[in-house]
């Protein structure tokens, strides 16, 4: 009986021990918690072990990442996380000096994942803590920064499920998809909120660039900047059922202020909810070169939103706006409903040098919070006349994003 104790205790000294390294069996990688200190080691063993034709399970308990990571050349393989991984705030310099590049607008990123056949669940468990509020303070209201790192990207993958994620207090971006193809994200869960006196700026929910295919469904985001945008080279980008609270909610942009033209094709809204925003069914371009075409916003309801229908092609500058060569044509806004903050339901002003064609609204019902009827500006729309909507006056250029009262 003792002798059984005994060997009972050892055996449960040497399981955690054992337990503490990744475990593989056979093609399946098992990853368990240091409880302390830095897991980024054996997370990066694991995914070293387990990177073609294998699963990877993260079981329960916090995870404590100090480290970026890159896994970009997986193969078939499953990642199932069922803890909760906290990215360090200790370490502030770390994370400026070595976060990875993105190319776009030299910003960066904490953790690439890249390849094909890639599937990321979290089973509802899953909860990724970025310790945003110290990248809210160290950057004092601050936009882009270089080394505030965006929480997940895949990057250059194809075929890719991302699945029942919980994401609290991201650093930068939540999520960024770049260079990939056939990425499929649902049911996710994403909240960052400040709790200082500086706000979180730029902690969007996505960002897609330069990638094909991407579809998300199931989406439920508190995010404080846009909450779904998409970006440029973008294309067959399928988006339903998304409930956005304090952000941009679906925006299309900013785009056109790369080197060469900057196009964004086939893009589909549909069924978005947007509580207290700053716009809701819109789309921002930089006086640049391409184009913005085929793009249909579908049952959106919102509510308190500052000017729900935006559309500028010369965003953040507000100059060059009639000399942007990047048209913005068959747009579609069916069954928006909604209120307004002020009297203003839409602004948009195309540039006169490619003026914007082919826009069609369907059953459109904006009302201002306060009451009374809104307003509608527009500039430079071709079929204006037939669009489907009356335009009560002229858009000027440089009308501003985000209105500070009637008009
Ligand atoms: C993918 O990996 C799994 C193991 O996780 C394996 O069972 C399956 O056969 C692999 N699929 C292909 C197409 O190789
Ligand atoms: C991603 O954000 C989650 C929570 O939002 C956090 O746990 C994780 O550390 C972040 N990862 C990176 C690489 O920044
Ligand atoms: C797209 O990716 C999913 C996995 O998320 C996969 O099941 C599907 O077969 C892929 N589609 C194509 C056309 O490869
Ligand atoms: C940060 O920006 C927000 C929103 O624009 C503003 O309300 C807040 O006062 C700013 N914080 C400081 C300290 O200036
Ligand atoms: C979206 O959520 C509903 C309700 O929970 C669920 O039935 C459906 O399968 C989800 N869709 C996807 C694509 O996961
Ligand atoms: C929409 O997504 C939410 C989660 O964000 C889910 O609770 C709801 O059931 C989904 N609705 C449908 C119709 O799939
Ligand atoms: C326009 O986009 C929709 C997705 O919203 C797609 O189904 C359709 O095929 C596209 N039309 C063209 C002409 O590419
Ligand atoms: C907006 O969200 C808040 C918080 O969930 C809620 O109290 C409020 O009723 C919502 N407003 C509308 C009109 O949905
Ligand atoms: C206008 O755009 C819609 C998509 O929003 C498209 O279905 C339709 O074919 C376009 N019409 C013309 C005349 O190009």
């Amino acid at each position: 009986m003792k002798l059984h104790f005994v060997f009972a205790a050892l055996l449960g000294a040497f399981w955690r021990h054992v337990a503490a390294e990744v475990v593989q069996t056979g093609s399946v990688c098992t990853v368990t918690p240091l409880g302390s200190g830095d897991d980024t080691p054996q997370i990066k063993k694991a995914f070293s072990q387990c990177s073609k034709d294998s699963q990877i399970i993260f079981q329960e308990g916090t995870y404590n990442i100090r480290q970026v990571m890159e896994f970009t050349n997986l193969k078939n393989v499953s990642i199932d996380i069922y803890g909760k991984w906290v990215w360090s705030a200790d370490n502030l310099q770390y994370w400026i000096q070595n976060t990875l590049p993105v190319t776009y607008a030299s910003l960066y990123t904490g953790w690439k994942l890249g390849g094909t056949d890639i599937a990321l669940r979290g089973h509802g468990k899953a909860l990724f803590d970025g310790n945003g509020q110290v990248w809210m303070d160290e950057n004092k209201n601050g936009s882009n920064r270089k080394g505030r790192p965006i929480n997940l990207t895949i990057w250059r993958a194809t075929n890719v499920l991302v699945d029942g994620i919980t994401w609290r207090q991201s650093q930068f971006w939540h999520t960024f998809v770049a260079y990939s193809k056939n990425v499929t994200m649902t049911n996710l869960d994403m909240r960052t909120r400040s709790n200082s006196q500086w706000s979180a700026v730029n902690t969007d929910g996505i960002d897609t660039w330069n990638s094909d295919g991407v579809t998300l469904r199931n989406w439920t985001v508190e995010c404080y900047d846009d909450c779904i945008s998409v970006k440029g080279n973008s294309k067959n980008i399928d988006v339903r059922n998304v409930t956005c609270y304090e952000s941009g909610c679906a925006v299309i942009g900013s785009m056109g202020n790369g080197n060469g033209p900057d196009t964004v094709d086939n893009v589909l809204f549909q069924d978005f909810k947007c509580n207290h925003s700053s716009n809701a069914a819109w789309i921002k371009t930089y006086p640049g070169q391409g184009h913005v075409r085929n793009v249909t916003f579908r049952n959106f309801e919102f509510s308190d939103v500052d000017q729900p229908i935006y559309v500028t092609s010369c965003i953040y500058s507000n100059s060059g706006c009639d000399s942007s060569r990047l048209p913005i044509e068959d747009i579609t806004w069916e069954n928006i409903k909604g209120t307004s903050r002020y009297n203003v339901a839409a602004g948009m002003h195309c540039s006169s040098a490619a003026p914007c064609k082919n826009f069609t609204f369907k059953n459109v019902d904006i009302k201002p919070r306060a009451g009374g009827t809104a307003k509608v500006l527009c500039a430079n729309i071709r079929n204006q006349a037939d669009m489907g909507l009356a335009c009560t006056g002229t858009c000027p250029a440089g009308w501003p994003q985000q209105l500070k009262g009637n008009r």
